[in-house]
């Protein structure tokens, strides 16, 4: 047992709106959830991290907030949710749930207020205001992350007001003071409910640099990637995180802060995790890296080093609600699946977290082909359908072999699932000899059984593969398309992806010995 439970934990992230429709109108929603609590626990996951379910327009599914300490009617109310509290925790499951700190809904009542204000009010100091000089010329050349400018003008066209993602997403103004008391009062609101900790949204903004400079190039940046930004990644976030760390502490119950920061390094990306700051960061660079052993292994590299100086755990992901779904990323098809499979079993040997995005367990792939009038994602709309954006990855779950949406709930679904995922329903994959979820199950539970204390890598099999003893148990991970061998690394096999061909790891499969 390591002395806190986050620092070797597996966490499966819930999409509230596509998980489990309880009422069924077609959204996901809390008692959903409540009633696959069990599943959660058979599948052997330490913890659920929540994506957003308080009230909101649902401009970006959720990651626009009008009101932080109401829960969407589509998703239930308090009780639904202290119920579905209480059962994962009588299951031994934690709930770290998602805080939007970055920005609030246009709906938020400190929007409403500020629009109905006059520039220069208090009100709109709560936001970035900015006076219209020239109407066509924007206060800088910041872009929205989701496509076209950062700043839109109020109705009398008197002043732009900044959004990062959508316009129906102000960025608030954490210059100021009434910002800070907020979010410290709703970290205690859902802390005083009993949950185990946040997930905090576009961790790295929040803080601009001084006086909004212009980025360089045309103010394109991507969230999902490396570059530098005047509004990612500023110093100055860190001293917001100071002041989380002593209120979560006051908590019994080893709570804990997940970041989601996009940063330019792996170095930048631990100063989050100092000690009085968050203790886990997303390590997205696995989610960015091709299907090659040079790529894994530098990303593993880099992320041991870094979060070793901060005395931080390692935190591995390969999918969530923003990025194409892992099998798909990897080539999709029976390839992409291996593959996926392999790299899941690598994560899951790796010393530090490791985060499972819902349905990966199934092995469900990428939706490419959504019709544009059932998308969501503002990305799409922002970009004129140019991106598609990422509703493929957020499609419905399939519990059952047949019936309304494959079980997700009695009247269908928000998005429309492929025909084939009857298939890789939690039903069909259930007790299945060789299905992805039984892979999962037992992956999790060998792991759980051979805790990783560290990482030595061992001579490499074969050009495009790797091997490693991690304290507890040998992996060997063949990235390359010609099998390897494997023999040298052991005898007794705890669990491979793939079936072993006369002593030889097939290509795109993993494999775990005993010591
Ligand atoms: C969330 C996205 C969301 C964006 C704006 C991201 O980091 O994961 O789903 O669109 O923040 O809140």
């Amino acid at each position: 047992m390591s002395e806190h439970w986050w620092r070797d934990a597996v966490i499966y992230q819930v999409y509230p709106r596509s998980f489990a429709d309880a009422n069924g109108d077609g959204m996901g929603d809390l008692e959903g959830i409540r009633s696959r609590i069990p599943y959660l626990a058979e599948l052997g996951v330490d913890a659920i991290w929540l994506s957003p379910f308080y009230a909101s327009p649902q401009k970006d599914a959720g990651y626009d907030v009008s009101d932080y300490r109401r829960i969407d009617p589509r998703f239930g109310d308090l009780g639904d949710f202290d119920r579905m509290l209480a059962d994962a925790h009588a299951a031994g499951i934690r709930l770290i749930v998602d805080l939007v700190p970055n920005h609030t809904s246009s709906e938020h009542e400190w929007f409403q207020a500020a629009l109905a204000a006059a520039p220069g009010s208090p009100e709109r100091e709560r936001y970035h205001f900015r006076d219209v000089t020239d109407p066509e010329v924007p206060p800088n050349n910041w872009q929205s992350i989701f496509g076209g400018p950062a700043w839109t003008k109020t109705d009398d066209g008197k002043q732009w007001y900044l959004h990062l993602f959508d316009a129906s997403q102000p960025d608030l103004n954490w210059d100021n003071p009434e910002v800070h008391a907020e979010f410290q009062s709703v970290l205690r609101f859902w802390l005083d409910r009993g949950v185990d900790g946040f997930r905090i949204d576009v961790a790295h903004g929040m803080v601009k640099a001084e006086g909004l400079p212009d980025t360089g190039g045309d103010g394109t940046i991507e969230m999902i990637g490396t570059t530098q930004a005047p509004f990612f990644d500023q110093d100055g976030v860190h001293d917001i995180y100071r002041t989380w760390r002593p209120i979560i502490e006051e908590y019994e119950g080893d709570r804990i802060f997940v970041a989601e920061a996009w940063t330019d390094s792996a170095e930048r990306r631990s100063l989050y995790l100092r000690p009085d700051e968050l203790h886990q960061a997303f390590n997205f660079d696995l989610v960015l890296a091709p299907f090659s052993a040079a790529d894994f292994r530098k990303a593993i590299d880099s992320e041991i080093a870094n979060n070793a100086g901060v005395g931080a755990p390692c935190t591995w992901v390969l999918s969530n609600h923003d990025v194409q779904r892992h099998v798909t990323r990897y080539g999709g098809g029976a390839q992409g699946l291996a593959r996926a499979k392999a790299a899941t079993q690598l994560l899951l040997s790796l010393p530090g977290v490791v985060y499972v995005y819902q349905g990966e367990e199934l092995g469900l792939n990428e939706v490419l082909d959504l019709p544009a009038e059932v998308r969501e994602d503002p990305t799409f709309f922002r970009t004129g359908g140019a991106q598609i954006g990422r509703d493929g990855c957020r499609v419905p779950l399939p519990w059952t072999r047949e019936g309304s949406s494959f079980g997700f709930g009695a009247n269908g679904s928000w998005l429309p699932q492929p025909a084939e995922w009857g298939a890789l329903s939690a039903e069909a994959e259930d007790g299945t000899e060789g299905s992805t979820l039984e892979f999962y199950r037992a992956a999790i539970a060998i792991r759980k059984a051979h805790k990783a204390t560290g990482l030595t890598w061992l001579a490499d099999p074969g050009e495009d593969a790797f091997a490693f003893d991690n304290g507890a148990l040998v992996a060997v991970v063949n990235f390359g398309a010609d099998p390897v061998p494997v023999a040298q690394y052991g005898t007794e096999v705890l669990l491979a992806s793939a079936d072993l061909v006369d002593g030889q790891l097939p290509g795109g499969a993993a494999v775990w010995f005993e010591k």
